[in-house]
């Protein structure tokens, strides 16, 4: 297994989003840096695949976190340069990345709420699933080790340790 890439050998997690990772929409994503070491491709490969661990081990609906957890950033512009005048960033992606994933498959209001929501912190709007939580939470905890070194991997007992508060 490659310690990155944990994903690529859990085929019960890629039959999940294979219809999705497979599209030119979402391959597009590994054009964009997303923080300083990785594209937005290999980050919502992430979020989406700790996301899933989590859920499946809390007995939630991991199907739906595995794919709005890989489609949450699914826009095409460098935030680092690109900026708007009728918002933050925090608040427009999600919004754009919704709009871009319902042009891609059907949502449910689950994985809607799961992709809109998941800048929870920064904006203002309460996740209304224990799903949204997961992908929100990390969201913030790939991110933060995105920027501070080179990906190397998560320990999956570590992780599902860290996010065991989240209960069913
Ligand atoms: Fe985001
Ligand atoms: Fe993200």
């Amino acid at each position: 297994m490659t310690e990155d890439q944990p994903w690529q050998q859990d085929q019960d997690y890629l039959a999940l989003v294979d219809d999705l990772l497979s599209t030119p929409q979402v391959q597009k994503l590994a054009e964009y840096t997303q923080h300083h070491y990785t594209d937005r491709l290999q980050h919502s490969l992430r979020v989406s695949y700790f996301s899933y661990l989590i859920a499946k081990k809390q007995h939630l609906d991991y199907r739906a976190t595995a794919r709005a957890g890989l489609l949450h950033d699914l826009f095409y512009y460098d935030w680092r340069t690109t900026k708007f005048s009728s918002g933050t960033h925090a608040y427009i992606h999600p919004r754009i990345a919704l709009r871009n994933a319902e042009r891609l498959t059907d949502l449910s209001p689950k994985e809607k709420d799961i992709i809109i929501k998941h800048m929870f912190g920064a904006t203002m709007a309460l996740p209304k699933y224990r799903e949204s939580w997961i992908v929100s939470m990390v969201d913030d905890y790939v991110a933060v080790k995105e920027v501070s070194v080179p990906w190397k991997g998560v320990l999956k007992h570590r992780l599902l340790k860290q996010f065991s508060f989240i209960k069913h």
